[in-house]
């Protein structure tokens, strides 16, 4: 057992100095004194708070009895209490010394020997001690705490620094793309400010390129056609002109040694010449679609059936010619000689694509040309209802390269002098200048559809037999009055010699004042044939309507070689007005004059008198 004096004590408690074992030692310096533990207590400088020093347990269990007894030590001096301790279940006395500078010395449990005051008064170095230790601990806390704070404080300022960067990068990103969109900006105000100047040049650079290639185009058409016409014609005259010299040289013989055989071949020859030259022409103007045409309400289904035994003839005993009518067709509106002769130009194509035989069929149908299969057609049709003749064959067909190129004139892929290139011309051409349409399909191998649309006509159509062909030739003649004006000798010649050899009695007349003056001579005239070209200033249709002004019973026929003049609009005949194209034969003018004659005088159309 140790005394209680204050050296004792003082060398007693100095056995805590060493901070690695004090609490155990604090128990064994307490149990020397027989007590059970003893701590002591410091305050915070920083916190305030009382709080045990460095090397004594940290925690304190027992909760609120320490609460209670570290609120009393505030006042300082000493006194008891009663604490949980080490931990809740131990409830324990405790002496209780408080000093003025925040030290307390509690002893706790047993039956201490000494008082808390006496081992605080011997405990002077050792508190001491342990208020260095603990400030020494603040000052390492601070340390501490002002290196993490260096730390923390380096990283956000190195954070700050890549912020800052990343932001001074941006910022230069951002400049960068404002100054491009500026520059983009003023390029698309000076594009815009010149787009429609140039728009303006560009389309004037396509239409002068697209205007010279269609003026090379048509250079290269007419350069074609010109040629093909040539070629054409001095065939057809090369054989015209041996026909009259042939004629000429037998006229000149004296009349034992004449050929009459070899005189009517050579007659044959001419005239077959002059046909086929006739009939050029007239697809010509076809295709140029200045052809008078002479539209009439017509049924399709007839026609194709009264040509029939033409079209047989014409394609051979080797192709079979299947006819389809269709019932309840609508009749149609067309100039039936041309349709004929459109329908001919087929059935010859047809048999020349099938040499070996084969089979031509005709069929008919109404249909309706819509909007939507309109759009895929090059030229203008408008959309409604059209009659459609078909015509197909079981031929070679065509490739696409050929059929891009059939309706062009002279486009032919036959050996010369076996076509002239101008069929289809015509069906095209006189299917446009009717209104209606074609178009052709083929398959190489397969064979080739012609389908014509022909505009469907609203009305009756009048019986056929009003519209009989041939007329018996002695009722073609007559003895009335014939005034014939036509400027060209040869043409005045032709037509007067044949009217007389049909018993009139012919006036002729080169011009309009030659015209009147001779109307004034003659008290009778009953038929004005008239040129509708004219010299002198007043044409066929004013001459017209001057001599039926002085006679209104005068019946009038016109004769032109091209039609595009007054009395044809939209290349048909005004109604009322009567034509004859030129080249026409003996037997054409006989049954035109002879017809006009016997049918009643229309009355004058105000036109005419302008
Ligand atoms: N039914 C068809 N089958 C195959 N090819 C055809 C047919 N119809 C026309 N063709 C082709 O189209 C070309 C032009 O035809 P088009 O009728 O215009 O003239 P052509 O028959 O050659 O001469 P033309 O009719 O003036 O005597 C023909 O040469 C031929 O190559
Ligand atoms: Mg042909």
């Amino acid at each position: 057992m140790i005394s209680t004096t204050e050296p004792d004590l003082s060398r007693l408690l100095s056995t805590l100095a060493d901070r690695q074992d004090r609490s155990g030692q604090a128990m064994a310096v307490a149990r020397q004194l027989g007590s059970r533990d003893l701590l002591v207590l410091l305050r915070d400088p920083e916190l305030g708070v009382l709080r045990p020093a460095p090397g004594f347990p940290q925690t304190l269990a027992g909760g609120p009895t320490w609460t209670d007894l570290l609120a009393r030590c505030g006042q300082g001096g000493t006194f008891r209490s009663t604490v949980h301790h080490p931990d809740a279940r131990h409830q324990q006395a405790a002496d209780v010394w408080a000093g003025q500078d925040g030290v307390v010395v509690v002893l706790i449990g047993g039956e201490p020997r000494v008082r808390a005051a006496e081992i605080a008064k011997a405990a002077e170095l050792l508190i001491a001690l342990l208020q260095a230790e603990a400030r020494e601990e603040a000052a390492l806390a601070a340390a501490r705490s002002a290196g993490d704070a260096t730390r923390r404080a380096t990283a956000l300022a190195s954070s700050l620094d890549q912020a800052r960067s990343q932001l001074a990068a941006n910022a230069r990103s951002l400049r960068e793309a404002l100054s491009e969109a500026a520059r983009l900006n003023r390029e698309l105000r000076a594009l815009n400010d010149t787009l429609e100047q140039r728009v303006q040049e560009e389309i004037a650079e396509r239409m002068k390129a697209e205007g010279a290639l269609r003026q090379a185009q048509k250079m290269e058409a007419i350069g074609q056609l010109t040629g093909g016409v040539a070629h054409d014609f001095n065939n057809l005259l090369t054989v015209i002109i041996g026909g009259l010299d042939n004629i000429a040289r037998q006229l000149d013989a004296d009349s034992a040694a004449r050929d009459d055989a070899r005189l009517r071949r050579a007659v044959d020859m001419a005239t077959q010449s002059a046909e086929r030259a006739a009939t050029l022409t007239s697809r010509l103007l076809a295709f140029s679609r200045r052809q008078a045409l002479d539209p009439k309400p017509l049924r399709a289904d007839r026609l194709v059936h009264d040509i029939g035994e033409l079209l047989q003839r014409s394609i051979g005993e080797h192709i079979t010619l299947e006819l389809v009518a269709s019932p309840g067709l609508w009749p149609a509106f067309a100039d039936p000689n041309e349709l004929e002769q459109a329908l001919l130009n087929l059935a010859v194509n047809a048999r020349d694509a099938m040499p070996a035989g084969g089979k031509l069929t005709i069929e008919t149908q109404n249909v309706f040309l819509d909007e939507a299969y309109l759009s895929t057609v090059p030229e203008p049709v408008s959309p409604g209802q059209y009659v459609m003749i078909a015509v197909s064959d079981t031929g070679h067909g065509m490739d696409g390269d050929t059929l891009s190129q059939v309706f062009e004139p002279f486009f032919t892929t036959k050996e010369t002098g076996k076509g002239t290139g101008l069929g289809l011309s015509q069906v095209y051409g006189f299917l446009r200048q009717s209104g209606g349409h074609v178009r052709i399909y083929s398959e190489v191998g397969q064979g080739t559809t012609a389908k014509l649309y022909l505009p469907r006509f609203h009305g009756e159509v009048a019986s056929p037999a009003a519209e009989a062909r041939r007329l018996d030739a002695s009722l073609l003649r007559g003895k009335e009055f014939v005034l014939v004006v036509e400027d060209d000798d040869g043409v005045r010649a032709y037509s007067s010699g044949v009217l007389r050899e049909l018993g009139y009695t012919v006036i002729e007349a080169a011009d309009a004042a030659g015209a009147l003056a001779a109307l004034d001579e003659h008290p009778r005239v009953d038929l004005l044939f008239t040129d509708v070209v004219l010299p002198g200033g007043v044409h066929g249709h004013k001459l017209a309507a001057q001599v039926r002004e002085r006679r209104p019973g005068v019946q009038v026929l016109f004769t032109s070689g091209y039609t595009r003049n007054a009395i044809v609009h939209n290349g048909r005949l005004d109604p009322g007005v009567q034509l004859i194209t030129k080249p026409f034969t003996y037997e054409d003018l006989a049954l035109r004059v002879r017809r006009l004659l016997d049918s009643p005088v229309p009355h004058i159309n105000d036109r005419d008198r302008s």
